[in-house]
């Protein structure tokens, strides 16, 4: 089995030691210095993993169906302009890709955690939501992708929020989600949701102590796509890790 990392930080090598650690074949490819990865980045490859840059996306996934590759795992965040471009592609070209902000499992309990306190905090008076995300000092994006994607289960979940808050200063604006982004040292990543309410916090709480959770993640959505073959488009983590229905996590609470 070979796979190919398109991304050289931190995230890509390390996929690339948890892939390799299970027994996969890999290569790793940062910028391509002609500005595209060429055919031969792809040669043999049975999986592309890409955790590069949001705008680096689009043209790594059309360079690598144009090399042969039809399964992908997308690590990368910032990327949600192209993510259409990104699932025609696939379509036309009869390719799979798993995609998520944030491949590890506990982040789909978190997710499914936040869904909830988001919908039962709605029914309270007075109970205002808000997400703070703490990520290294070289991280490129903020919010992270994981703070968006709980800021929009939070909104979905709240009747009374409609979007984040913008960086602008000033108060908090009635109906925005306040979401705060902190680049400091070299944290690997800190979600914190809370909901302020009269006279309490409520506050949840996942931290990544390392890289090794995510890419486990990323090496598990692998293992999926290589199983058998899955429809073409782009699916969720939760097609590929099962944590169980809503109806058991809000049943069990
Ligand atoms: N889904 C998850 O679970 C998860 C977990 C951790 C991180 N991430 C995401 O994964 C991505 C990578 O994380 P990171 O911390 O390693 O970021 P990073 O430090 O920014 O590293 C990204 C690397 O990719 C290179 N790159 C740029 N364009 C490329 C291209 N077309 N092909 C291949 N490589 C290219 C960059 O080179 P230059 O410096 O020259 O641009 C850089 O070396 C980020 O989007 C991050 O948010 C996701």
């Amino acid at each position: 089995m070979q796979a190919a990392i398109l991304g050289d930080g931190p995230f890509g090598r390390a996929v690339a030691d948890a892939l390799a650690a299970h027994g996969v074949a890999v290569r790793v490819a940062g910028r391509p210095a002609t500005g595209a990865h060429d055919r031969g980045t792809f040669a043999g490859v049975d999986v592309v993993v890409d955790a590069s840059r949001g705008d680096a996306v689009l043209a790594n996934v059309a360079a690598a169906v144009g090399g042969g590759v039809r399964r992908f795992a997308i690590a990368t965040t910032a990327w949600d302009a192209d993510r259409h471009d990104v699932a025609d592609l696939l379509r036309a070209r009869g390719a799979a890709a798993v995609a998520a902000s944030n491949f590890s499992p506990g982040a789909l309990v978190f997710a499914r955690l936040v869904e909830m306190a988001a919908r039962q905090a709605a029914r309270l008076p007075g109970y205002e939501p808000y997400v703070v995300e703490w990520h290294r000092h070289g991280k490129v994006d903020r919010p992270s992708g994981t703070a968006r994607d709980l800021a929009r289960r939070i909104i979905a979940a709240d009747p009374a929020r409609d979007r984040v808050s913008s960086p602008t200063g000033g108060p908090a604006q009635p109906g925005a989600l306040e979401v705060v982004a902190v680049r400091a040292g070299t944290n690997p990543g800190r979600h914190l949701v809370g909901f302020d309410g009269p006279g309490e916090t409520i506050e949840l709480t996942l931290t990544a102590r390392d890289r090794s959770a995510c890419a486990a993640g990323v090496v598990a959505a692998t293992d999926w796509l290589l199983a058998e073959p899955r429809p073409a488009g782009l699916h969720s983590f939760e097609a590929v890790l099962d944590v169980g229905d809503r109806t058991e996590v809000t049943a069990a609470s």
